[in-house]
């Protein structure tokens, strides 16, 4: 008995890194999953179907099922595509992992249109794309499901050099927050990971070049897969708006907060002056 038995997954950026180690778990776990995979480089450049096709062999090999999909999620039509895979093949769809990413890093100063537009519609635009197609095929169905989303530390706390990313993976946190209130009555979880993993896209951090071999085995996506598949499966029902951190092995999950809030002492308006005075004490 697999935890994912009888259900449909489909996989977005599932032909490397840590949509591949999502697909195999879930194709172990009993899923048919749908790989898909744009198949290009890391920073969004070419296409190819190398990637998703090598995926879908190797679950093949372990026995399970599963097919490939090539289209890019920053389309709308890439997004409706990857729902048709899994009706044509599979006749259903029941989970859907929104995970295809690339990066452009550059300063806020010297970011062009490009690699602004690039990162945003991969990201922000292609998880909304994806998920109102396979949202609506899921409300119709009307056996509930599963989305999560793929958030980074980046987005909910900043990181230099990530103006592009960081905005899209800050809408997408507010995207899994917003969607996971809008489908709960569909019995449609919504919610999202922030992964740290060794893959291309981090290859050549410091931090991550620093730790070397080690960091390879203590950051391999492995780690994340299965907290994806928890939020997959039915162990996961009561768990909706979640945005769960992975770093290897330690699993937390993050929350915005708000501090009690102070009112002037005067009773009036707020002076900039008593603003400034209180900031400490407004902050706490
Ligand atoms: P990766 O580069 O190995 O995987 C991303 C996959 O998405 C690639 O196989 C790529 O071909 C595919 N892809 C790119 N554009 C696509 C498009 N338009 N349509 C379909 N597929 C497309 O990188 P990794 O690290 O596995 O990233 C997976 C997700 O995790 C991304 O959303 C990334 O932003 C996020 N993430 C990763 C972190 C890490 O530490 N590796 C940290 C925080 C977030």
């Amino acid at each position: 008995m697999g935890l994912l038995d009888g259900k449909v997954a489909i996989i977005t950026g599932a032909g490397g890194g840590i949509g591949r180690a999502h697909a195999l778990l879930f194709a172990k776990e009993g899923a048919k999953v749908v790989v898909n995979d744009l198949g290009g480089d890391r920073a969004g450049g070419g296409k190819g179907a190398e990637l998703a096709d090598k995926v879908v062999a190797e679950i093949k090999a372990a026995g399970g099922d599963a097919v490939s999909n090539y289209d890019s999620v920053a389309t709308r039509e890439g997004g409706d595509g990857l729902l048709w895979s899994a009706l044509a093949k599979f006749g259903r769809a029941d989970i859907l992992v929104n995970n295809a990413g690339v990066l452009r890093d550059r300063t806020m100063l010297n970011m062009s249109d490009a690699d602004w537009d690039i990162v945003f519609n991969v990201h922000m635009k292609g998880t909304f794309y994806a998920t109102q197609a396979v949202a609506r095929h899921l409300k119709t169905q009307g056996k509930g499901g599963r989305i999560i989303n793929t958030t980074s530390v980046s987005g909910l706390m900043g990181n230099i050099g990530q103006a592009n990313y960081s905005a899209a993976k800050a809408g997408i946190y507010g995207f899994t927050r917003t969607v996971s209130m809008e489908l709960a009555r569909y019995k449609i979880t919504c919610n999202a990971i922030a992964p740290v993993a060794y893959t291309r896209l981090t290859e050549d951090l410091a931090m991550i070049k620093a730790m070397g071999d080690v960091g390879k085995e203590m950051l391999a996506p492995e780690h994340i897969a299965p907290v994806a598949l928890f939020l997959a499966s039915d162990l996961s029902a009561d768990i909706n708006g979640a945005i769960v951190g992975v770093q290897g092995a330690q699993v937390s999950v993050y929350r915005m907060t708000q501090t009690s809030g102070v009112a002037p002492k005067a009773g009036g308006e707020w002076t900039a002056q008593e603003l400034r005075e209180r900031w400490a004490e407004i902050s706490k």
